[in-house]
């Protein structure tokens, strides 16, 4: 998830771009850039690291002209670099990019082949090549583009300009957003509403499969095959904070609502039903050593832990490999009997959690493989690990992790599948069946999202709380860790979460009616256990909150409040239920007034010990 910004008309393009890229920092920090056409052609500026440092370049090599193309980027292909930050030139064409191309590697060796040098590790490098190579054939840039796009797989949206068609901007999207901005003698384009509300309210929204020809006086919308589009532009009422979380109160609220798309972002072209395989070619380096693997320990911290003890179960059930779960900052002290046969898996959002690259370190001691799951690309724990998995949940602004989760529970879904097909532990038909649920769970997720409404009711409610017992069986005890963790973190309650059938064995003992019990009882095969442990909460009075994806009499008796989310595999129950699990600590915390994207004392990743 990049930032993208054009702008063409009569103001300091450097100026107009830069101010817009502030207010997009949010969508990617680690390179930023931009270009801009003046009498001497198209200049560019990109710099490594916070925007910040782009805008020190300008200072000292400042750029002139009232037309450019600007982009603050997330990296997904190739490590944050100058090199690869944007924009690309090919020839006389400069791009800017937000999204990913799957089959770039296809068109990057033809266009090798064709003698084209590519300098960058990106994919996007490769449409600006493309754009360039049609435009020799003497088309103009808005057919170049248009030629070139068509070509493409995967989510993208492009802005494109030339030093043969000044005053020009040609822009096209697939899956990944772009706006329009309506100026007077001056028009905008952003990847996201904040950015331009400075200069304009009107706004036209580039829709998947469309292109805009954008010039000071002018917008001319097309599709790929070049048909004219007309649409009246819409007024945003916004004010610019709330635009840059995009109409939601918190970061938090926006990145609960951004998992669908944070889950096809990170599913995209790991599924394959036809033959049941998740091709994860990142792990093609270490498939042989993956090959004799025979146990396998997973670390973590804070919520990235939750996920590990999920990752235990898909790991026993799909690879029936010995799965065990240690917090990093244990692991790395107890000096573990690992040895080449051991798998160390870790996982961290921002790759540069202090105790979880200890255990990295402690496992590449003990001479064990090591695979990271991270969201950050080129991060000290991704470059640390034999190899890396990527979630693409995009940047998660606020302190407490929602979407990274869930999207880390897919990752270690495709590599338990993965993994137990090159142990020949699954079959092509058993994962197929498999890959088909988990291709469903972005749809299921949008579906638990209508809860939102139905969960603050509940939360008003139980807000005065002191205390709260989040309970769980199997697979969905972490997500029963994780429900109280999120409580903990956002609203200052004290909460615990537990295995449901231990609690008789302890917790029971703080059971009144002063406490709210948050119940996971999905219709499983632990089903009727968990009913008996609701029975026992009831009988001493506590206040039942159950989740369930089949609701039932009984439990519409039991429960004081029963959310039921969409049903899938029982061992992909922890992708819905966790959502209401969010929006309660969410509701709790802003009926408490806590300040939710900054939870006090908590710090977005802890890079000491
Ligand atoms: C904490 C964050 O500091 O670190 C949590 O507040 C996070 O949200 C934990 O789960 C682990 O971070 P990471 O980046 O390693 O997943």
């Amino acid at each position: 998830m990049c930032g993208i910004v054009g702008y063409v008309g009569y103001r300091e393009a450097s100026d107009v771009l830069v101010g817009a890229l502030r207010r997009l920092e949010y969508r990617g920090y680690d390179s930023a850039g931009v270009a801009v056409l003046n009498g001497r052609g198209i200049e560019v500026r990109r710099c490594v690291g916070k925007l910040v440092n782009l805008e020190k370049l300008l200072i000292t090599e400042p750029l002139r002209g009232a037309i450019g193309i600007g982009h603050t980027r997330w990296a997904t292909h190739g490590r944050p670099s100058e090199e690869n930050a944007h924009p690309h030139r090919a020839g006389n064409v400069v791009l800017i990019h937000n999204g990913i191309i799957e089959n770039y590697l296809e068109l990057k060796a033809e266009l090798t082949a064709k003698g084209r040098t590519l300098s960058s590790e990106t994919d996007t490098e490769v449409i600006a090549h493309l754009v360039d190579e049609e435009m020799k054939g003497g088309v103009s840039l808005v057919h170049a583009t248009r030629n070139a796009v068509r070509r493409l797989l995967g989510s993208f949206s492009i802005v494109v300009m030339s030093d043969t068609e000044p005053g020009r901007l040609v822009a096209a999207k697939t899956a990944t957003p772009i706006v329009l901005g309506l100026g007077e003698r001056e028009n905008l384009i952003a990847s996201d509403i904040p950015a331009i509300l400075e200069y304009t309210r009107d706004m036209l929204f580039l829709e998947d499969g469309e292109m805009a020809e954008v010039t000071r006086d002018a917008i001319v919308l097309t599709d790929f095959e070049g048909n004219v589009r007309q649409r009246a532009p819409k007024r945003v009422t916004w004010d610019p904070v709330t635009a840059q979380k995009g109409g939601y109160k918190h970061f938090l609220q926006k990145e609960i609502h951004e998992q669908p798309q944070a889950l096809i972002d990170t599913l995209r072209g790991r599924i394959r039903l036809e033959t049941g395989d998740a091709p994860l070619a990142e792990l093609d380096p270490i498939d042989d050593r993956l090959g004799k693997i025979d146990r396998i320990t997973l670390s973590a911290c804070g919520t990235a832990w939750h996920a590990t003890l999920v990752g235990k179960f898909f790991l026993n059930q799909l690879a029936r490999l010995p799965a065990e779960v240690d917090y990093a900052s244990e692991f790395r002290y107890r000096a573990p009997v690992l040895g080449e046969r051991d798998l160390v898996i870790v996982v961290s959002q921002s790759g540069e959690t202090a105790d979880t690259l200890g255990a990295v370190e402690e496992a590449k001691r003990a001479g064990a493989l090591t695979l990271a799951i991270c969201n950050v690309l080129d991060s000290s724990i991704a470059r640390r690990c034999d190899a890396v998995i990527y979630t693409h949940a995009g940047p998660e602004i606020s302190v407490a992790s929602t979407k990274a989760f869930t999207t880390q529970l897919a990752a270690l879904f495709l590599f338990a599948v993965r993994l137990g097909r090159r142990l020949d532990r699954l079959d092509a038909s058993q994962a197929s069946v498999l890959l088909a649920h988990l291709r469903n769970i972005p749809q299921l997720t949008e579906q638990a999202l209508s809860l939102e409404s139905r969960v603050a009711q509940i939360a008003r409610r139980h807000a005065n709380a002191q205390d709260f017992l989040y309970l769980g069986r199997g697979v969905n005890y972490p997500v029963a860790l994780e429900g109280a963790l999120k409580l903990k973190e956002l609203s200052y309650i004290h909460a615990e979460g537990y295995p449901a059938g231990e609690m008789k064995h302890g917790p029971i003992a703080l059971i009144t009616d002063q406490l709210p019990v948050v119940v996971m009882a999905p219709k499983d095969d632990v089903y009727s256990k968990t009913i008996s442990n609701l029975k026992e909460v009831e009988s001493r009075g506590g206040r039942i909150i159950a989740i369930t994806d089949e609701p039932s009499d009984e439990l519409e008796r039991i429960a004081t409040d029963l959310l039921v989310v969409p049903k899938t595999h029982s061992l992909l129950s922890p992708f819905t239920l966790t959502i209401p699990l969010q929006f309660l600590a969410y509701q709790v915390a802003v009926e408490r007034g806590s300040d939710v994207d900054q939870p006090r004392n908590l710090a977005k990743s802890v890079t000491v010990e």
